[in-house]
C-alpha cells in the first residue's frame, strides 16, 4: 500500500488484510512491553490543520509503539497561519525526510492533492479531509464490529450478513462516508437515518437505504447502531428546529436504548454530545463500544503505518 486516502478504493481483500494485521498489532498491545522495533529510523509527521484529540494522539501512539520518530505539526502556531501554502509545507516535510504524513485538513481532497502532487515522496494517510473521508476511523469501526461479533475467531472474516444503521448528521460526516464504502465492501448492509436536511444529495448513488424515521429503523433490529455527532462547527444554517426536537426524533435516548435487543452494538466515533445525539446511559451501556473504538484505533493505525512503511524494508 502506497497511501491510505479513502475507503472507497479499498477492495475486500485489502480491507480484511488490514484488519488482520491490526489483530496482530492488538495482540502485541497485550504485552507488558508494547513497543515494537518495526519502524525504527522512520519519520512520521502528524500534520493537523483541524482540531483533533483522539485521532492525533492515536496516530502518535501508533507511530511510537512501532518505534518511528514522530513530529507533531499543527497548523495553529505554524507558518501556515502566516499564509504558507500546502505546497511549501509539503516541501519542508520532504526536506526533513518524512517517510509518512498523517494529514487532517478542512478541505476535502487535500490528502489526495498531497499524494499526487509530486511535492513529497512520503506515504500519505488521510486522518479526515473536510466532509469527504476518514478511512482509519471506518477501519477501526469495522475492526470493532468484527471483534464484537466474531471474538477470537475474527481473523480472515468479513462482515457478511450484518446490518448497520448510521444515524445523524450524515451531511457533514466523513466518518459516515468512509463507513458506507468500507462496511458495504465488507458485506454489511447499511441504512442511513437522518432528518431530510442532513442527508446529502449525492446519496442516490450510494449503496444504502435511507430512512427519516429512527424508530422504524431501530424496530428492524439492526446488529449495529452508529450514532454521529451533530457537527455544529460545519453548520451555518439551522438544519433542525432545536436540540430538544433533534433528540426527540433522532437521538438514541434511554427509551430507544431499552427497546433495542441487548446484543445490539452501539457505536459513536467521538467526540460525543451527550444528551443530544446519544444519552449518557446509551454511551456508557455495556452495548456501547465507544471506549473499545478508541483502543482499537491504535492497533488499526499501527497496521496502516506498518503496511505503508515496512514494504521497502521487507523487499
Ligand atoms: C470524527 C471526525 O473528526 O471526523 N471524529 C474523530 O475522528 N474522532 C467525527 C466527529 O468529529 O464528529
Amino acid at each position: 500500500m502506497r497511501h491510505l486516502l479513502s475507503t472507497r478504493d479499498l477492495d475486500q481483500e485489502s480491507a480484511v488484510r488490514l484488519l488482520d494485521v491490526a489483530e496482530d498489532m492488538a495482540d502485541t498491545q497485550q504485552r507488558e512491553v508494547k513497543k515494537l522495533p518495526t519502524l525504527r529510523g522512520k519519520t512520521v509527521v502528524n500534520l493537523f490543520f483541524e482540531d483533533s484529540t483522539r485521532t492525533r494522539i492515536s496516530f502518535e501512539a501508533a507511530s511510537k509503539r512501532l518505534s518511528a520518530d514522530v513530529i507533531n505539526f499543527s497548523a495553529k502556531g505554524s507558518s501556515v497561519s502566516k499564509g504558507e501554502s500546502l505546497k511549501d509545507t509539503a516541501q519542508t516535510l520532504q526536506a526533513m525526510g518524512a517517510d509518512a504524513v498523517v494529514i487532517r485538513h478542512p478541505a476535502s481532497g487535500a490528502p489526495q492533492t498531497l499524494a499526487t502532487s509530486g511535492w513529497i515522496d512520503a506515504g500519505i494517510l488521510n486522518a479526515g479531509d473536510g466532509t469527504h473521508e476518514h478511512p482509519t476511523q471506518a477501519l477501526l469501526d469495522a475492526f470493532t464490529i468484527r471483534k464484537r461479533v466474531h471474538g477470537i475467531a475474527s481473523r480472515g472474516r468479513n462482515l457478511d450478513g450484518l446490518s448497520v444503521t448510521i444515524v445523524g448528521d450524515i451531511l457533514h460526516s466523513r466518518v459516515a462516508r468512509s463507513n458506507v464504502w468500507l462496511l458495504t465492501t465488507l458485506g454489511a448492509t447499511v441504512t442511513l437515518v437522518a432528518p431530510p436536511t442532513l442527508v446529502p444529495v449525492d446519496t442516490r448513488a450510494w449503496p444504502v437505504t435511507i430512512s427519516y424515521d429512527l424508530d422504524e429503523a431501530l424496530a428492524a433490529g439492526p446488529d449495529v447502531v452508529m450514532m454521529l455527532r451533530i457537527q455544529g462547527e460545519r453548520m451555518r444554517d439551522a438544519f433542525f428546529p432545536n436540540s430538544r426536537e433533534y433528540s426527540r426524533r433522532w437521538g438514541l435516548d434511554d427509551g430507544r436504548l431499552h427497546r433495542l435487543d441487548p446484543t445490539t452494538i452501539v457505536m459513536h466515533p467521538g467526540p460525543m454530545n451527550r444528551g443530544l445525539e446519544i444519552s449518557a446511559a446509551a454511551a456508557d451501556s455495556p452495548m456501547s463500544t465507544v471506549r473499545e473504538q478508541v483502543t482499537n484505533g491504535v492497533s488499526v493505525r499501527m497496521a496502516a503505518l506498518y503496511l505503508l512503511l515496512s514494504g521497502d524494508r521487507e523487499n
